[in-house]
């Protein structure tokens, strides 16, 4: 197949064009895409159009697709894709921005998402960017005392933390159910793939750290996502018509921007993949 990757910063993110996710893809393609998704965190599938069904098929080249929690944002017609969308509203009438300030999807379940897939269907004409920061990075460069601090802590996750700057929308109902309660990580995991270490934080989920005062456990939570949210860790994601970009949950933090016309519509798919519990 003729495709290229080609690296879309220093240390994360890869754009691949010349290949039609609506067609079927050789196994020798599927392994080195999926080589070049742990390598580079962030893969960037340009020029694609997939219908709904399709975009399931496509993204199941690269593992199982994971149910999402929040049914309320569920295709009708294909509840396994949820759409990102900047026309909802909370019901006190403010409008709902999904995915503000870094966070990691869904870190909330026992086995969290390896990956998550946007596809573009309606951007804005500018604006809208989603910034992602790499957590191996971020953990190779902590100095070797806070290394050895962060070793064996532990935090728990919540679906929504009472410290967080971010409302998320209420879950739907039926959702509730089967949502956890609380999770326990290690602040530190290491990428099952290629072995590397990785921050894992989430300042809107992470209600504490196990054994450790609240007032304690925020400042060193606060001071690792500063130390975790440098510029220099950075890849910034310009969208464009036809983009389909997959991201490692394992390895980056990420966030959406809302500071572009409102009245112009975004409308993404998003599929998550099954993960592991992080260890
Ligand atoms: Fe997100």
């Amino acid at each position: 197949m003729g495709y290229t990757i080609t690296p879309l910063s220093e240390h994360t993110g890869a754009e691949v064009r010349g290949i039609d996710l609506a067609q079927a893809i050789d196994e020798t393609t599927r392994e080195s895409l999926n080589r070049a998704f742990v390598d580079r965190s962030v893969l960037v599938f340009r020029d694609q159009r997939l219908s709904p069904h399709q975009l399931l098929a496509a993204v199941g080249l690269f593992g199982e697709i994971f149910p999402q929690h929040n049914s309320r944002f569920a295709l009708p017609e294909c509840p396994l894709i949820h759409y990102i969308s900047n026309q909802d509203f909370h019901p006190d009438g403010r409008r709902y921005i999904p995915g503000e300030g870094y966070h990691t999807d869904h870190s909330n379940a026992a086995a969290p998402p390896k990956a998550t897939v946007l596809h573009a269907v309606s951007l804005p004409e500018r604006g809208g960017d989603t910034q992602y920061v790499n957590m191996h990075l971020a953990y190779d460069e902590l100095p070797g005392e806070t290394k050895r601090r962060l070793d064996g802590l532990k935090a728990i996750h919540v679906y929504q933390s009472r410290h967080s700057a971010r409302q998320l929308m209420e879950l739907s109902e039926e959702s509730r159910d089967h949502v956890p309660d609380a999770v326990i990580h290690p602040i530190v995991r290491t990428h099952p793939e290629s072995g590397r270490k990785a921050l894992y934080i989430n300042p809107i989920r992470i209600e504490g750290i196990v054994g450790m005062a609240d007032g304690e456990a925020l400042a060193l939570l606060a001071d690792l996502l500063e130390l975790a949210t440098k510029p220099r860790y950075q890849y910034r994601h310009r969208w464009r018509a036809g983009d389909l970009v997959m991201w490692d949950n394992r390895s980056l933090l990420h966030r959406a921007n809302g500071d572009y016309d409102m009245s112009q519509r975004r409308y993404l798919y998003r599929v998550m993949l099954k993960g592991d519990a992080p260890v």
